[in-house]
């Protein structure tokens, strides 16, 4: 670790105090001037950081950069041999995991980013990404899946996001099937799992989990083509919560529940999630809508429809219309 990164680290564990200078360069064994400048580096670098005589520097509250700094101390789960990386702005943090993996097939980790310019949805969509709102990642998987697994891997993600979001404010998310996250009845989240084959074995040897959030009200407001179902967490700048707590807490949920995904045992609090399930919905399928009824999520996160003759249908790609 740098000593950049060092004192940006002690400095995020301790957001909103004063750390004397003498302090820092106790705590991490280095000098006042190489703490002196790395302050410069971090300020340089967009960090708020108020400096009083006496009594020394504070990250202030009102500071929400996406670091792997902030986010590591946070993590419950071990990360062993997985990365964090972050970045101010990216085309797309699923873009950059596959090109990293090109690069280092044996990658596992994170890959988080504040605006993305090339921001992808699902079926070929773009997933608006300005800077300083949202939260974008790419959580980078080895599971040697089929794609039955990657299903499951989805929507335990889904169930990871409202967790996390759950844990850290009062609110309750819920999800339409499959894997958007909405509040309010507003889409605020959505996940896009792409897989990598592994050549050789024919398997998925990759996952890569895209999760974007729309974290505060973007300053330009959203496109008018998603005006009136984008949704955001927060209205405006909160100081109470930041984007990389919520990062963390995705990963540490998400985490706990992938260790475990074969027992299928959170699609029960995924059924309870999906506000979907009783409602008339629309779907196609081969260019054709059909209209049905919502019935059930099945144990591999297929969504189980009655079609208006009464037969059932399970549906396991695609979308949805309430
Ligand atoms: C959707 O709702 O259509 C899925 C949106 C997925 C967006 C996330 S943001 C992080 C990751 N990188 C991307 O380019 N897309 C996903």
């Amino acid at each position: 670790m740098s000593t950049k990164q060092k004192v940006l680290q002690y400095l995020e564990q301790h957001r909103g105090e004063s750390v004397s200078g003498q302090e820092l360069a106790d705590g991490l064994a280095i000098s006042r001037t190489s703490v002196w400048k790395a302050i410069n580096t971090l300020k340089a670098e967009g960090y708020q950081i108020n400096a009083a005589t006496n009594k020394g520097y504070q990250l202030s509250v009102e500071t929400d950069l996406l670091s792997e700094e902030a986010i590591v101390p946070l993590l419950s789960v071990a990360l062993e041999n997985k990365r964090i990386i972050a970045y101010k702005t990216i085309d797309s943090t699923n873009l950059e995991a596959k090109r990293i993996v090109n690069e280092d097939a044996a990658f596992e980790g994170v890959v988080v980013a504040e605006e993305q310019t090339k921001g992808r949805g699902r079926l070929g969509r773009v997933f608006f990404s300005p800077s300083e709102s949202g939260l974008y990642m790419s959580l980078v998987l080895k599971p040697f899946a089929d794609m039955d697994n990657a299903t499951l891997i989805t929507t335990a993600a889904a169930v990871a996001v409202c967790q996390a979001i759950e844990q850290l404010t009062d609110k309750k998310p819920q999800i339409k099937w499959v894997n958007d996250i909405f509040l309010d009845g507003r889409k605020i989240c959505g996940i896009l799992t792409e897989g990598i084959m592994d050549m050789e074995s024919g398997t998925i040897g990759t996952i890569i989990l895209g999760i974007g959030v729309n974290f505060r009200h973007p300053e330009a407001d959203f496109p008018e083509e998603i005006q009136h179902i984008a949704g955001t967490l927060f209205e405006a700048k909160n100081t109470e919560l930041t984007r990389n707590q919520l990062a963390a807490e995705i990963i540490n949920h998400f985490y706990s529940l992938y260790g475990n995904l074969a027992s299928r045992s959170y699609l029960d609090e995924y059924r309870k999630r999906c506000f979907i399930l009783g409602q008339q919905v629309s779907f196609q399928e081969r260019k054709e809508t059909f209209q049905a009824q919502a019935v059930a999520i099945d144990d591999n996160g297929g969504l189980v429809v009655a079609m208006p003759n009464g037969e059932e249908k399970t549906i396991t790609f695609g979308e949805i219309s309430v």
